[in-house]
Order: C-alpha cells, then structure tokens, then sequence
C-alpha cells in the first residue's frame, strides 16, 4: 500500500505508484467535507481507477453522517479509512486524529457509521498519545474492540519522531488478535517486507516519493522506468490541474 502523504500523495502521484495494491486519499476533514468546502471535496476526488481509500479525519458523528448521506463513490473508490495518527498538537487539541488511539466507543461509533452505508472502513493508527498510552497498549486496546477491515499500524506513538526507529516489535501481538494488520513505518527493502510476512500487507511511505516504482520492484514487476514515471506524472498533473505544491514537493525527492 502507498502511504497517505500531506502535499505529496495526491491522484497524480497515487497513479504513478504502479504495483501498489492500495493508495489513500490526504486526510480530509469530516467536518469541512460535511460543510461542502470545495478544497476538502477536491481532496477526496477521484480521477482514474487506481484503487484508493479516502482518508478522513474528525472525531463527530453528526458531521460524519451529514458527509456520508452526499457521498457518491467514484470509480476506484475502495472504502474509507479513518485518521488516528496525526500528531500535529493543533490536530490533537481538537481532539483528532492520534488523540483518539484511546477512545474505543467513539471509534467504534464512527467505523460502525462508515460500515453502515455499506462502505469498507479501515484505521490508521500510531502506537498512541506518548509512551505512556504505548506501554498501557492502548493500541491492542483499539483493535480488539473495533470492528474495522483492517488497521494500518505506523509503529511509533505520537511523541516520536522520523528520528525514532518504528518499533516492529510490536506487529505480532497485532496480528495475534485476528485482526487484518497492515504494518507501516521504515519499510524500504525487499528484506524488510520478508521480515513482515506475518502481516496482512504493507504500508510504505517517504520511500515511495523517492522511488514510486519500489511497488513493482518489490514484485519484480519492472515495467517501467523512472524517466517515464516523470513524463507521467507530469502530464498527469497538467490534465488534472494539480495545484504546484504537489510537484515541488515530489520533484525535490523523486528519482534519486
Ligand atoms: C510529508 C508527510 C505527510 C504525511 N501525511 C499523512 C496523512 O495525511 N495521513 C496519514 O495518515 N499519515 C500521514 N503521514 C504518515 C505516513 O502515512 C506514514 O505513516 C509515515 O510516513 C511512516 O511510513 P514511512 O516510514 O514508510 O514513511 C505523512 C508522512 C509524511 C512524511
């Protein structure tokens, strides 16, 4: 699966990740999608057939409601996903994304609302607030008492950083709950997928804007080459109207 990345992974970038099983929207806010904000709504279009979720953040039902009764799924549509992850502190003290690890009825309330539109609902999830919410496992917590396809594990709590190591440790005692565990966070090599095996799949990120073809690559699939991926994207991203933040930001990283 490709990572949602804010400012990168947007649909010209999802595209041209071939070979990925799965890509996800950036996040987009239930409440400004409630209120038909044409940013947030642009956020979740969907351009072509790559398969792809769309990624929401938020934590209240009536708006998740209001948004769910307007949505009409687009071609390659494949359910939502929710945001408990985001660490930004202004994201936290509205109670979003990383803050709710730890809520279990208002999650369940919410992937229990998606499914009920008949909509496929995944998790997005870090380890936690801060170590201590980690070494309580609110995590576990989460997932034995929520009912969601699958959950994407980013193996770090809220206070860490890119410099943290993600802590893969914590992967099995996921996937011993029965749960569809898909793990994230420093995958980068053939290697290290092997080493995740015992996962349902896996999420790769920063990796992917460096290398877009690290999914076909991983499944020695090699149909393409970096120069094309460029053209692609590009033209992709004229057609599409992308806004130019998009490109800046890949263009720094891609190809090297
Ligand atoms: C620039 C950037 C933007 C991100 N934006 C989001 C986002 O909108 N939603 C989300 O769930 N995670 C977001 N993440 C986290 C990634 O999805 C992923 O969990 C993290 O980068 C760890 O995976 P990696 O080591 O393969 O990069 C972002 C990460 C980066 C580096």
């Amino acid at each position: 699966m490709l990572a949602p990345m804010e400012n990168m992974t947007d649909s010209c970038f999802r595209s041209v990740c071939h070979g990925a099983d799965m890509t996800f929207t950036e996040m987009a806010s239930i409440e400004a999608l409630a209120k038909g904000d044409p940013f947030a709504w642009e956020r979740i279009k969907l351009y072509d057939d790559t398969p792809c979720a769309i990624q929401l953040i938020g934590h209240k039902e009536k708006p998740l409601y209001d948004f769910l009764s307007k949505y009409k799924p687009e071609k390659g549509f494949c359910g939502f996903n929710l945001n408990l992850g985001c660490p930004d502190p202004e994201i936290i003290k509205a109670g979003h994304g990383v803050a709710l690890v730890k809520r279990i009825s208002k999650v369940k309330k919410l992937i229990d609302m998606i499914k009920s539109f008949g909509y496929e609902a995944s998790v997005k999830m870090r380890l936690g607030l801060n170590q201590f919410e980690k070494d309580r496992k609110v995590y576990l917590n989460l997932i034995n008492n929520v009912d969601a396809d699958y959950f994407i594990v980013h193996a770090r709590h809220g206070k860490e950083t890119y410099a943290d190591r993600a802590d893969w440790s914590v992967f099995t005692e996921c996937v011993k709950t029965g749960k569809n565990i898909i793990a994230n966070g420093d995958i980068k090599t053939k290697k290290d997928v092997e080493k995740l095996k015992y996962c349902k799949g896996v999420m790769i990120g920063r990796e992917a804007v460096f290398d877009p073809l690290i999914f076909l690559k991983l499944k020695g699939l090699e149909i393409t080459n970096i120069e094309n991926v460029k053209a692609e994207y590009e033209k992709l991203a004229q057609e599409r109207n992308a806004h130019p933040k998009y490109s800046k930001h890949i263009w720094k990283h891609i190809g090297f």
